[in-house]
This record gives structure tokens, C-alpha cells and sequence, in this order.
């Protein structure tokens, strides 16, 4: 079969780009460890906060948990303009899952000076492990515009030494 040598340069060109884009992913998630939220579990946005229906119903105070030493868990709710719970504490090097969800309206849920940067759903879950090694106050904000409160909506992580 004759392929003309400009198309086969196009082919060649296109595999190569390919390839290139490829690793530049392999590399983003394996060495900068770049994760996909996912979209861990689906729930009903109108009954979330209801107490005892969900983790998101609890107390404010009992939806971060200690689930081992240095491993921690945190069941956050979004809503319009608050993050709750919206102080949480950890010590140095220590893991923090976080599920988050919203019960009104979509929300954005970005840890400053860190990678972790999810979109909040009414309806679905968003999950993310991030371990913290450094000491100090971490700001968490809301980058999706939400409504005239969007600019207050933030929370904060005080990782201790
Ligand atoms: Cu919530 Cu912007």
C-alpha cells in the first residue's frame, strides 16, 4: 500500500503527540501525584444534613474523625455561604480523607498552596486523600461562583506541629 509522505509524516506526527501526552499524564499522576477526584458515592442533596441520615447529618464537631494515628477523616458540607465543619485540626504528617458534598448548590472546594482543587455537586460526593507535612493554617475556598456570599464561603485546615 503507498502511504504519500505527507500524510505518513501527519501519522507519524499524530503517534508521536500521542506518546507525548501519555507520559506527560503517567508523569502528572505518578510522580506529581495528580489525582482525579471521583465521584465516590451518590446522595440525596434535599435529606444529606438530616440529622442521623448521613455522616453530613452529625454533629459538626463529630464529622472529623480520627481513624488511626495520623489518619484522619473529615465529612464535610458545602452549602451556601459555609463550609462545616469549618475548622478542622490535625497534626503534623498526618492523612486527611475528605468527602464533601453540597445541599444546595454547586461549590468549589480548593486548598490554597496544595493541588487539591474539587468541584462540589448537590448530589455526589467528592473524595481526596491528602497527607499534610507541613505545619500551619491551609485555607480552603470556595471557587465556584455560588451566589452573592460566594467571596466568604471558605474554611480553614490548622495542621500542628
Ligand atoms: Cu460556594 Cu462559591
Amino acid at each position: 500500500m503507498h502511504i504519500d509522505t505527507r500524510e505518513r509524516n501527519y501519522i507519524v506526527l499524530s503517534v508521536l503527540l500521542m506518546l507525548i501526552f501519555a507520559t506527560a499524564l503517567m508523569v502528572s499522576a505518578f510522580a506529581y501525584g495528580i489525582q482525579v477526584p471521583v465521584p465516590y458515592e451518590r446522595v440525596d442533596p434535599r435529606t444529606v444534613a438530616t440529622p442521623g441520615a448521613s455522616p453530613w447529618g452529625n454533629p459538626v464537631e463529630e464529622r472529623v474523625r480520627e481513624l488511626a494515628p495520623n489518619k484522619y477523616e473529615a465529612y464535610i458540607l458545602a452549602q451556601a455561604w459555609v463550609f462545616l465543619p469549618n475548622k478542622i485540626t490535625i497534626p503534623k504528617g498526618s492523612s486527611l480523607t475528605l468527602y464533601v458534598t453540597s445541599k444546595d448548590v454547586q461549590h468549589g472546594f480548593n486548598i490554597q498552596g496544595t493541588n487539591i482543587n474539587m468541584m462540589i455537586l448537590p448530589g455526589q460526593v467528592s473524595t481526596l486523600t491528602a497527607t499534610f507535612d507541613k505545619p500551619g493554617t491551609y485555607n480552603i475556598v470556595c471557587n465556584e461562583y455560588c451566589g452573592v456570599g460566594h467571596q466568604t464561603m471558605y474554611a480553614t485546615i490548622e495542621v500542628q506541629p
